[in-house]
């Protein structure tokens, strides 16, 4: 049976193709927001260069993401990574170019780029319309990452003024839903008082519940100093462990340091750092992305009855709309509001299979 994680991936996609991303006025045929009921992790950094794509590349396991200076991520990056079979062939696709398999990671990033660019143009201007990526790998958990432009203060040369407020405006709309699980990242070599992230993440889940905070740079900390007043919780309390990452470094990155050769050098700065030993079972990426990748499908299956009822509502709503037109409907607008309702139906009845605890074709 189709994983949790998998089945919201299509509906996401789903509601995207249709023009439904969290925005109800865009919405054309009048459906509920559903994309607003599907649980969702979402990638929040603040001040430039807390690492946050360097997170995000690590758990994808390859570096695919835009680089440069100034507000690079411009559009949301809806990012699903899909779990295949060692030995198959990893790649990638848009759903903008559904015919299209990205096999080299570099043209992935060019895609990103010309794809926000298509939307905003070059004025570096922000849109809220999602691009969305799936990345088929041996080397991922299935696991859907959300990643927003990095909260900044100040607009750099040739961005517009109003573009700070905008993303922070952009972050909170993802952030206020309680659907939302926010993935805060903050750099260890600066106050974590001042962190932006935090700063965000505390005032809309002031309880700490549906938050994850994610500490990176532990090896650019002052020696002699070391961070394990925010790793034991001690400086910020959360419900759920905070988890350190030790990310490549720019001479990394120039170097071209492989990836995967990058965790396993994770892996060894955190078994044999004296600072961080204790704790090296629960830190690192690898670990990160298999505990996001777990909470994301019990939050998902806890909040099944809820999406069932709003896709039921959907349905009802569509073959109400279909009556009204009546029978023969004009062709285009008809066969668009039959797929959609084919789809809700597909959606519901496998939703209710994962409900009956996976028997596939359980009766209710
Ligand atoms: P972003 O602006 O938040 O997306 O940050 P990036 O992921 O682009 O990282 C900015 C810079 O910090 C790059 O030069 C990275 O190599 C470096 N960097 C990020 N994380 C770490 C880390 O954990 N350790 C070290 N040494 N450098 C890091
Ligand atoms: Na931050
Ligand atoms: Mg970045």
């Amino acid at each position: 049976m189709e994983s949790l994680i998998g089945l919201v991936n299509r509906i996401q996609r789903a509601c995207t193709a249709l023009g439904d991303h969290g925005d109800a006025e865009e919405s054309g045929v009048g459906l509920p927001t559903l994309w607003e009921a599907l649980p969702s992790v979402v990638v929040v950094g603040g001040q430039q260069s807390s690492g946050k794509s360097s997170v995000l590349e690590s758990i994808v396991g390859r570096d695919f993401l835009p680089r440069g200076s100034g507000i690079v991520t411009r559009r949301p990056l809806v990012l699903q990574l899909h779990k295949v079979d060692e030995g198959k062939v990893e790649h990638a696709e848009f759903l903008h170019l559904p015919r299209r398999r990205f096999t080299d990671f570099s043209l992935v990033r060019k895609e990103i780029v010309d794809e926000t660019e298509r939307l905003t143009g070059k004025t570096k201007q922000i849109s809220t319309h999602p691009i969305h990526l799936s990345i088929y790998s041996p080397n991922v958990v299935n696991l859907t990452l959300i990643d927003l432009p990095g909260l900044t203060k100040v607009a750099v040369e040739g961005q517009p003024d109003n573009i700070v407020q905008d993303i922070e405006t952009m972050v909170r709309s993802y952030v206020d839903k309680p659907n939302c699980i926010i993935l805060a990242i903050s750099p260890a070599n600066q106050d974590i008082a001042t962190s932006d992230a935090m700063k965000l993440a505390k005032e809309v889940d002031p309880t700490g519940e549906r938050t994850f905070g994610v500490l990176t740079k532990l090896d650019l900390m002052d020696k002699g100093t070391n961070a394990l007043d925010v790793l034991e919780g001690r400086s910020y309390r959360l419900q759920h462990p905070w988890v350190g990452v030790v990310n490549r470094s720019q001479a990394d990155i120039n170097k071209n340091v492989d990836m995967i050769v990058a965790r396993i050098k994770e892996r060894e700065y955190f078994a044999t750092s004296p600072d961080y030993s204790h704790l090296a079972s629960r830190m690192g990426s690898e670990y990160l992305a298999k505990l996001l990748s777990k909470h994301l499908e019990s939050v998902i299956r806890s909040r099944i009855p809820s999406i069932t009822s709003l896709i039921n509502k959907t349905i009802d709503e569509l073959e109400a709309e279909m009556n009204h037109l009546g029978r023969p409907v004009a062709v285009d607008a008809g066969a668009q509001l039959y797929t959609i309702l084919e789809m809700c139906r597909a959606f519901d009845r496998v939703f209710k299979e994962h409900l009956d605890g996976g028997r596939p074709g359980g009766d209710r």
